[in-house]
């Protein structure tokens, strides 16, 4: 089987996404690009029964490599989000304070600095049926400049480098929406930060990981 590790890292995503509650039965899928392939979990397969098996290989035209069962949906999407960007890996749930915030506005405020880490204030992508054309590119509009997006009456999106980066963010983004949610329902006005401070935010982020004090002792 070819791509078999890439396939795996597939179904352990789906299957995070699934214990972390992000997704609800078949919702949602994953996708990794290797060249000019796409390694992408087949449509509508419950979780728990997934295989590396059953996770598809296309070329970037969506023809299939090696392909047993229908793709996901949603192929379209993925597709046109790596024509569009260099991103290596997409990650789409309907988690749900994201499908809640995509209900109530066009743009999610920088409330949180996680904001930083999407590369500012998260658009949400105007509504289109699943697996269309139309939502692929009104995703991939949202997604300019972005490591994720909402989607409106639908759930959420991000993109990374790899299939690790780009699921890390899922929680993050789903917290950011939480957050701003429970934020809007005391009816109070809601802290937004400047870009300056998201700026700053950004900039201290990008430092922020595990660090060895050894030089210190040395
Ligand atoms: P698939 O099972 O076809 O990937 O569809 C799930 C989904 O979330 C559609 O947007």
């Amino acid at each position: 089987m070819m791509l078999e590790s890439e396939r795996q890292s597939v179904v352990d995503a789906c299957r995070f996404m699934q214990d972390k509650g992000l997704v609800v039965g078949t919702a949602g899928n994953v996708s990794i690009r290797v060249d000019d392939l796409v390694v992408i979990s087949p449509s509508a397969v419950p979780y728990e029964e997934l295989t590396a098996a059953d996770v598809g290989v296309h070329r970037l035209d969506g023809t299939p490599v090696e392909a047993r069962l229908k793709p996901s949906s949603e192929l379209p999407l993925h597709l046109s989000v790596y024509h569009a960007t260099d991103v290596g890996a997409i990650t789409h749930n309907h988690a749900p304070a994201s499908t809640a915030m995509g209900l109530v506005c066009d743009e999610v405020p920088c409330s949180h600095y996680y904001s930083a880490m999407f590369g500012g204030p998260i658009r949400v992508a105007p509504y289109a049926e699943f697996g269309t054309g139309d939502l692929a590119r009104n995703v991939t509009d949202a997604l300019a400049d972005r490591k994720g997006a909402l989607m409106s009456n639908h759930g959420a999106i991000t993109t990374g480098p790899n299939l690790a980066k780009a699921l890390d963010l899922l929680p993050y983004l789903e917290y950011i929406c939480e957050v701003q949610l429970r934020a809007m329902w005391t009816g109070r006005p809601v802290k937004i930060l400047s870009a300056e401070q998201m700026a700053d935010a950004a900039d201290g982020m990008s430092t922020y990981t595990p660090t060895s004090l050894d030089a210190d002792h040395s």
